[in-house]
């Protein structure tokens, strides 16, 4: 009999992760794989340009959550999923990234006893402040298969004493979308709207952290280091929902412009406001950038393999081998280090950068033979 696999999205980071691991998943005759969205995230831009970028068919199951406290988000999406596995009753279930989707699912599967696997397991941060980190460790805690993406990640399980033959260093399938698109990302890139970026340099920006936006101070002194940057090249500051709100909260309109089609030419000195992009268009302008400001942590990856300097404003990073091998700085809001740094990305003598084992666009392969393996997938 034909296995059942229900995975999992939810919100943007979700999509680029996961999409390998489903087209490798629709390979194999023997498996009947399902798609749950969870609708974390709901707009066109956060979701729908994914999967129409990404080549993603729509998902079998929509659980329509929405916007809500950490609690209430995880809880109704717990309510949601658990009748979708009991109506499909799937032999595992895959979740990605760390986003509360993830815990979510990941719980509700383990109290059902139903196996379940996760792509990008092991990364810490070690700073419980972050949703993020806590949604790390719960889903680690009851996942059958962790599948990790960098040396660190086998580390860290290893010292929380999960056993070594649930741990599979498999790569990280987010770099193969990256893969995958590549040989679009050029065209895409010429043919995007914004024709007075060519040849500009520019740095490419993304804030959306809580620790970050929430706190209008805080928030103000991510203006003031991008307004410094945008002295040496100008700032594209693509922005999240979460960001644009706080930032119309602030009235910084002065420091602000709108980066729209009556726009002719971008300048130094400004900070020019895009709203999120699809997936291509973002690669398309992340791959020309002198360099990225940003407190994501998928973008310290996909600037690592781009080896495009990137400055990570936050006090630490889950990521360390996008710092130790990678072209990645942790930087805090320190606006000295970050001036030195700019001054070496102007001069074009910032660290060269090499490419983290496994990070070869083939990542979600060895995800789908390792689960074939050891859990008799067929
Ligand atoms: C989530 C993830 C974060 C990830 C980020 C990528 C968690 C805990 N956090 O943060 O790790 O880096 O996604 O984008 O899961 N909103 C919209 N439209 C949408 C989605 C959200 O307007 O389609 C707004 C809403 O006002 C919402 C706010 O963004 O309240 C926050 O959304 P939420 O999904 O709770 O977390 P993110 O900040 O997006």
């Amino acid at each position: 009999m034909s296995k059942r696999i229900l995975s999992v999205v939810g919100a943007r980071p979700n999509f680029m992760k996961m999409a390998p691991v489903l087209r490798q998943l629709s390979m194999h005759a023997g498996l009947q794989s399902y798609l749950v969205h969870t609708g974390q995230h709901y707009d066109d831009a956060m979701s729908r340009v994914f999967f129409r970028d990404l080549g993603m068919l729509n998902a079998d199951f929509h659980l329509d959550v929405g916007s809500g406290s950490h609690a209430a988000q995880t809880a109704e999406i717990m309510k949601r999923f658990e009748e979708v596995c009991c109506s499909v009753k799937p032999d595992l279930v895959i979740v990605a990234g760390d986003v509360n989707s993830t815990v979510a699912c990941a719980l509700t599967a383990a109290k059902l006893c139903i196996p379940v696997a996760h792509i990008e397991a092991g990364l810490r941060s070690f700073d419980r402040s972050m949703p993020e980190e806590i949604n790390r460790i719960v889903t680690d805690a009851v996942s059958d298969f962790l599948f990790t993406t960098e040396p660190s990640g086998n580390q860290n399980l290893k010292r929380e004493g999960v056993k070594k033959e649930k741990i599979h260093f498999v790569g990280n399938t987010m770099i193969d979308s990256l893969v995958h698109c590549s040989g679009l990302r050029d065209e895409i890139f010429m043919s995007a709207q914004l024709p007075f970026l060519r040849g500009a340099a520019y740095f490419l920006t993304t804030i959306h952290r809580p620790s970050n936006v929430d706190d209008a101070n805080q928030l103000l002194d991510v203006l003031d280091i991008l307004e410094g940057a945008s002295r040496l090249a100008p700032v594209l500051f693509v922005t999240h929902p979460r960001t644009r709100e706080r930032l119309q909260r602030l009235k910084a309109a002065d420091k602000l412009r709108q980066l729209s089609g009556n726009v002719k030419e971008i300048q130094s000195g400004f900070i020019y406001l895009l709203p999120p992009l699809p997936y291509l268009e973002f690669l398309g302008l992340l791959s020309k950038s002198k360099a990225v400001l940003t407190d994501s942590g998928g973008i310290q990856e996909e600037t690592t393999f781009l080896d495009i300097p990137c400055l990570t404003l936050r006090e630490n990073t889950e990521r360390p081998i996008t710092v130790e091998l990678g072209s990645n700085e942790i930087v805090g809001l320190d606006k000295e280090r970050i001036a030195a740094c700019l001054s070496h990305i102007m001069t074009d003598s910032w660290k060269k950068g090499s490419t983290p084992p496994l990070w070869d666009g083939h990542a979600a392969e060895r995800v789908v033979a390792a689960l074939r393996r050891s859990s008799g997938l067929s």
